[in-house]
């Protein structure tokens, strides 16, 4: 039995929409150890604000398993067991301004989580005052509105906010994607820091793959509500098994090129994007991927051990290790 500090087993999340039941989550099988970074890639749409919605309480699931510590947790919380989950699990969201109240001043935006978990007032000030610090602001700050400070300096509060806590699991959703490109190194070492000082595991979900390759320890890369391929960032970053995750590599690095020179590559274009259904069968990149055959539309893949340290979702997966030997 795993001992992981976050397990999900056929976790499902699924929406009502104009063509079906949308399956933002679909059948996700994951586990987080206490203390480990887990990146989670993926394009616009695959489901990776919900599935860290559902792990932090803020997001009600269709089915599966959710467990926390080894708790499992109840689909739908009640005040007593949402501040319960709340202890273990906080979120760094990408809009700093939406998650702090504009009424409140920053040192009281700071203790309100401890105050929820009935901290004396004295403790919590003290608690508020250190953190302000800790993540690099003057104490003059903490009397101050969400709106008088920089959006680098309003994450700042984001994350002192997220650990005052002391979580054991920390999801970050873009956290630096609203920012200046000046300030976001500067908040990415801030999270690295503190998760190292605290040894909390944190979710870290980006478009930015080189960020994640940074940070992150273990990868997951979803595609339309699946984990299609799963593993050590280093294996999966230099030998990718999945088509989909060779292709988002791929189109990074032409997005890379084409930045830095404008008579490069030109950025893969992805195409529309299928709405994942819950009554979908078979693999949802076939309709997109260069080595689909019949078989991949009707049966559904399933994650597989590759050679390297990862695991991959893919009915062709031996040929696509015997092509790569090759190489
Ligand atoms: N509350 C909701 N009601 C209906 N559909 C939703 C809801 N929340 C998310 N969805 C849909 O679920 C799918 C997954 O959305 P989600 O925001 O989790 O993707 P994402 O991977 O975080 O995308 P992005 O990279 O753009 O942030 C999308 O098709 C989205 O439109
Ligand atoms: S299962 Fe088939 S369609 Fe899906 S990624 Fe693999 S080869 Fe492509
Ligand atoms: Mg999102």
């Amino acid at each position: 039995m795993s001992s992981a500090l976050i397990q999900l087993r056929e976790l499902r999340c699924h929406f009502q929409s104009g063509q079906g039941l949308l399956a933002a989550v679909d059948g996700v099988n994951l586990d987080i150890e206490a203390g480990e970074v887990l990146g989670l890639v993926g394009e616009s749409g695959s489901g990776k604000s919900t599935l860290g919605r559902i792990i932090a309480g803020l997001q009600p699931r269709s089915a599966g398993e959710l467990i926390i510590a080894g708790k499992a947790m109840p689909q739908h919380y009640n005040r007593r067991q949402f501040k319960t989950m709340s202890t273990q699990v906080q979120m760094v969201f990408q809009d700093s301004y939406a998650s702090l109240n504009p009424r409140m001043t920053i040192l009281a935006s700071l203790q309100e989580p401890l105050w929820s978990q009935g901290v004396a007032a004295t403790t919590a000030r003290a608690k508020a005052a250190y953190w302000l610090e800790r993540v690099g602001l003057p104490q003059s700050a903490g009397e101050r509105y969400p709106h008088e400070l920089s959006g680098g300096q309003r994450q700042r509060i984001g994350i002192a906010r997220a650990f005052i806590a002391e979580p054991r699991l920390v999801i970050c959703d873009e956290p630096v994607s609203a920012l200046d490109v000046s300030v976001q190194a500067q908040i990415i070492n801030l999270l690295q820091e503190l998760q190292s000082e605290h040894n909390t595991a944190m979710l870290f979900i980006a478009h930015d793959l080189a960020v994640v390759r940074f940070l992150a320890s273990r990868t997951a890369v979803m595609y339309l509500g699946e984990i299609v391929e799963l593993g050590e960032t280093a294996a999966l970053f230099e030998g990718p098994r999945h088509p989909y995750t060779t292709r988002l590599l791929a189109s990074h690095l032409d997005g890379k090129l084409h930045q830095r020179n404008t008579t490069a590559v030109v950025p893969i274009k992805s195409q529309a994007h299928k709405t994942p259904l819950a009554t979908d069968s078979g693999c949802r990149f076939a309709p997109r991927c260069p080595l689909a055959e019949a078989a991949c539309s009707s049966n559904p893949p399933w994650l597989r051990e590759t050679r390297l340290a990862t695991e991959a979702a893919c009915h062709r997966l031996a040929d696509i290790e015997i092509a790569k030997l090759r190489q």
